[in-house]
């Protein structure tokens, strides 16, 4: 079992010594390690069993650190960063040599954000290195909201977790990257493209393919909770495929009245609002993933705004 408890103090003597440390995020929560120090970054890959080619974000203290590690910032990325940062938009930019090669598997850019959450700001303000950290769950699992969710997972690997509470927004930074005059959006995630391109005009996506090595988090198999899971835009239409199954639903904002038995329902926002479904999201399928069910049926979002981000999460966690 791995400690809890708030003493960022703790956590970064921890740190120091080499070892890796869940922190709390807006989005979700990170397994940090000394990114200048390469042993330390390798015991987050073995902790997550992740494999070597996918590479960790470098998490920063403030906007003031960036050109310690990256060079060649286009226009545009700063006033990315004027209107997101601390948040959950993470930018792809030219590394220098400062950045160890295993945090980009050996590529010229390095992935860097500035998280927006109190605890994880202050720690990172009281050690002399950025944190390099992938999301705090085991590998092609569900990623964590809350402490105990990297308790469960991973607590018998890490000395330490800093416990922040529910991560606010949770789903994963949304990845942005240049080329030429292009914005190019790497992963959807928590800030929503719209609101992207409000500063850098329409943006193009990444095509998205299983065997890229330029970017692994694209994997298609990800986010997967161990209970069979479907995505549809049609529950009445799915449940043909499921007769005397223990189901469960993971719905938007309205409970399913079906003339079957249903094992459990999960409405992640009776208002209506995509922000609170998507903050807990992550929590309710760990959730229903303990609950025994033959199978968890979730419903597809809107696609605009954050739901395209849900949308693509839960695509992800579904079976193909
Ligand atoms: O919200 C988040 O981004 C969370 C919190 C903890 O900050 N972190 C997170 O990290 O989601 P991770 O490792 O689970 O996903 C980051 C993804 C990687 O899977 C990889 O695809 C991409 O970021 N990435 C990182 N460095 C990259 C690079 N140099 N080039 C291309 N993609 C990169
Ligand atoms: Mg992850």
């Amino acid at each position: 079992m791995a400690e809890t408890g708030s003493d960022i103090y703790k956590a970064a003597s921890f740190l120091r010594q080499g070892l890796p440390v869940a922190i709390p995020t807006e989005t979700v929560y990170g397994l940090a390690a000394n990114a200048l120090d390469e042993a330390a970054v390798r015991k987050i890959y073995a902790v997550k069993n992740r494999p070597l080619h996918n590479p960790l974000i470098l998490h920063l203290a403030g906007k003031e650190e960036l050109e310690k590690y990256v060079t060649n910032v286009p226009e545009t990325a700063y006033k990315l960063i004027e209107r997101f940062w601390p948040g959950p938009l993470t930018l792809l930019l030219p590394k220098k040599d400062t950045v160890p090669s295993i945090i980009t598997h050996g590529m010229p850019r390095v992935a860097v954000r500035v998280p927006d959450h109190p605890l994880t700001l202050e720690l990172l303000k009281i050690i002399p290195f950025p944190l390099a950290a992938p999301s705090a769950n085991p590998f092609g699992y569900i990623s964590p909201t809350q402490a105990k969710h990297v308790q469960q997972q991973i607590g018998e690997k890490i000395p330490y977790i800093l416990d922040g509470g529910n991560c606010t927004q949770g789903i994963e930074s949304t990845i942005v990257g240049f080329e030429d005059t292009e914005t190019i959006v790497y992963r959807l995630g928590a800030v929503a493209v719209e609101e992207i391109e409000t500063i850098t005009g329409s943006v193009s996506f990444y095509i998205k393919d299983e065997n890229a090595p330029q970017a692994p988090g694209m994997l298609l198999k990800h986010y997967s909770p161990h209970t069979p899971f479907f995505l549809t835009d049609n529950i009445q239409e799915s449940l043909l495929n499921f007769k005397g199954q223990k189901i469960g639903f993971l719905l938007f904002n309205k409970s399913f009245i079906a003339d079957i038995n249903i094992a459990h329902q999960e409405i992640l926002s009776p208002q209506n609002d995509m922000r609170e479904a998507a903050s807990r999201l992550y929590a309710a399928m760990h959730q229903m993933d303990a609950y025994g069910l033959d199978v968890i049926i979730a419903e597809k979002f809107p696609d605009s705004g954050i739901g395209k981000a849900i949308n693509d999460r839960l695509g992800r966690a579904a079976v193909k």
